[in-house]
């Protein structure tokens, strides 16, 4: 990694374009053995502006080769947020003999002077692996006569309906359309009002069927909706989620989705993630991707000629906790191959990992640590010359935090600065904390993935010191396992 990219904040390990301004994950797709990454791109600066999908592909959802930009403007608007999937059976006609790509996306097309925008969804297709694109002829392929924002079509395959279904944000809510063919649709339900959270514009949904704790016989629909940044909001942009059924045409929630507004994450910076299409059964995962970014502060972050970074890619899974299922992330097992073990404690005394703590250094990494017995801790982390990020669980709060307050630079934003807590019940008595530390990042997972924060941070080149505090010296330290990852 070139001093020039380290300087700047690019992070080793998570995706980010090589300059200019990336916002949402746009049409991750799993096709041929590639994992496909798009994303809202303005090529010609570094704050928002036209948008076009960039395009990245990996084989392992870690290293990423950029490609040249996949969809630009045209008559019809710029590209906002959307999908693709695979047209296994040619059901659009696109292809010949073998299954190829579809990419069904937003075009937003400013009004005249004084008019409102507007908002249409159209496709286009790729039978070379996405490598190039052709729009579809006949584009745009969905209207909506009444909601200025109607925006981020997410598509997949109702196997049990047999027809393509597609989640798109319609006003203050997400309306669902059916289709045999990708090209014409039929609304057949919307979803949103007087429930869940509506701070800020409804965008970017998406909808997925999850086992709940891995049981083939008990499967629960997880749609994910993220709300737009509003002055008054101090969280900025955020993702909730809800739980429920879908029956190919309407989504029931479930009683605890009707009562409490669940969020994916309680850091500040995982916005607009969306899921993988297309990964294989015999995987069966549901992978995620968020940007990690917040729309309070995202154009000013102090990044230099690239702007926009994807938080690591996340396995999401559902589990039962006092009868209501959870979303559960985690990092996708495939970082797990690029780490290098650095230390490797067991049962040892916080006093005990603290003093082995002082020797390292560590840029980019990964930190898991087990406590016994529900003890409050604090680690600090990009530490050095004044800076600290610390990550810590309070037993009398019961929660996880990330405090960067004092990270490193944060003059851009007045609400960048500060401390994050996210509720973490430790009642089986070990509090486990898994975090990735990237040059621009912090990403706590706790509890097994039930508690998730994402968070931004800027300190220096050379801040790298860890240090580790506990409230008794005497606590024990189950496991304590650092590993580099200065990829
Ligand atoms: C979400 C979003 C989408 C839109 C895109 C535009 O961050 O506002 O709703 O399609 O960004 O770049």
């Amino acid at each position: 990694m070139s001093t020039f990219i380290s300087h700047n904040y690019r992070g080793g390990y998570h995706f980010s374009p090589k300059e200019h301004w990336m916002n949402d994950p746009n049409g991750m797709v799993y096709f041929q053995g590639e994992y496909h990454l798009f994303y809202q791109h303005h090529p010609f600066g570094n704050t928002w502006g036209p948008m076009h999908w960039g395009h990245a592909v990996s084989r392992d959802l870690v290293v990423w080769e950029e490609l040249p930009i996949a969809l630009a403007p045209d008559e019809f608007g710029t590209i906002f947020s959307g999908s693709a999937v695979v047209d296994w059976n040619n059901t659009t006609g696109f292809f010949g003999g073998e299954p190829g790509l579809v990419a069904i996306f937003t075009q937003h097309a400013e009004g005249p002077e004084g008019e409102a925008p507007v908002q249409r969804q159209s496709l286009a297709y790729s039978t070379d692996a996405g490598r190039t694109w052709t729009k579809y002829a006949g584009n745009p392929v969905l209207s909506h006569d009444t909601f200025v924002d109607f925006r981020d079509p997410k598509v997949f395959w109702h196997e049990a309906s047999s027809q393509w279904v597609m989640i798109v944000a319609c006003g203050q809510t997400v309306c669902l359309y059916r289709s045999p063919n990708l090209i014409d649709w039929t609304l057949s339900s919307e979803f949103g009002e007087g429930i869940g959270s509506h701070d800020g514009v409804w965008e970017c949904p998406d909808l997925f069927p999850l086992q709940v704790d891995g049981d083939p016989g008990l499967t629960k629909w997880v749609m994910l909706v993220s709300i737009g940044d509003h002055p008054e909001l101090a969280e900025g942009s955020r993702t909730q989620y809800f739980t429920g059924d879908f029956d190919g045409e309407r989504f029931t929630p479930d009683a605890v989705s009707q009562t409490r507004v669940r969020w994916i994450d309680y850091g500040r910076d995982n916005y607009a993630g969306v899921s993988w299409s297309d990964v294989p059964a015999e995987d069966g995962r549901r992978l995620f991707v968020g940007w990690m970014s917040n729309w309070k502060y995202a154009n000013q972050t102090p990044t230099g000629v690239w702007r926009g970074a994807m938080t690591v890619p996340r396995e999401l899974k559902l589990e039962l906790r006092q009868g209501s299922a959870e979303l559960i992330q985690q990092p996708a097992r495939e970082l797990e191959g690029y780490r290098k073990e650095l230390l490797s404690l067991k049962r040892v005394t916080a006093a005990q990992a603290s003093a082995q703590l002082a020797d390292l250094q560590l840029e980019s990494g990964e930190i898991r640590i087990r406590l016994g017995s529900g003890q409050s801790l604090e680690l600090k982390v990009r530490a050095g010359r004044g800076q600290e990020t610390v990550i810590g669980y309070s037993g009398a709060a019961g929660e996880v935090y990330i405090d960067r307050t004092r990270a490193g630079t944060a003059d851009f934003h007045p609400l960048f600065a500060g401390r994050h807590a996210a509720v973490l019940d430790a009642a089986d008595g070990t509090v486990e904390l898994r975090i990735l530390i990237d040059r621009s990042s912090v990403e706590v997972f706790a509890g097994g993935g039930r508690a998730v924060l994402t968070d931004l941070i800027y300190p220096d080149q050379a801040s790298t010191g860890l240090s580790l505090k506990a409230d008794d010296e005497e606590a024990l330290v189950e496991s304590l396992d650092i590993y580099d990852l200065s990829i």
